[in-house]
């Protein structure tokens, strides 16, 4: 099993976003036994809400399924029990880069998206471009999956 975590800053926006896109690919791939998908933020102050208002609507919209989403703090048992971190912006990227044991890498969402020309995925939170944010985050967990794919085969 391949374990892939998401995180973002308060976990209630972008990251269960990303959640959601990803395992719903990896269901219309058949791919939802062989990797497994969950979502943290750098900070707690959320923890346990569903996501927010604008996540929500831009997925049921789409019809891909969080329901089942709450909001958590990333831990440092989290590093290890991951394969893949995977963060949306260079400021969260400091942040777990801070948190991280030697040698583990940690991405952003963005670095399998390259034909774009964006490296961060913005906070919807302070723009409010939930939609916008959808197509970044969905170009990002297709690349991941392509990613994911050759490397493991
Ligand atoms: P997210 O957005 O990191 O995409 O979940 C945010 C949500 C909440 C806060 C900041 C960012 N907050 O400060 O409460």
């Amino acid at each position: 099993m391949v374990h892939v975590l998401f995180v973002c800053l308060g976990n209630i926006c972008r990251s269960p976003m990303a959640e959601a896109v990803f395992r719903h690919l990896l269901a219309e791939e058949g791919l939802s036994e062989r990797i497994a998908v969950d979502s943290a933020g750098i900070g707690g102050w959320h923890a346990g809400e569903p996501p927010h208002a604008g996540t929500r609507k831009v997925l049921s919209e789409r019809e891909i399924a969080h329901d089942t989403i709450r909001a958590r703090q990333i831990t440092p048992e989290d590093f290890d029990r991951y394969d893949y971190i995977i963060c949306m912006d260079e400021e969260n990227l400091a942040a777990l880069q801070r948190m991280a044991p030697k040698g583990k890498q940690v991405y952003r969402l963005l670095d399998f998206a390259a034909h774009l020309p964006e490296r961060n995925v913005e906070d919807p939170y302070y723009t409010g471009r939930f939609n916008y944010v959808y197509e970044l985050v969905e170009a990002g967990c297709r690349g991941l999956l392509e990613h994911i794919a050759r490397e493991k085969g």
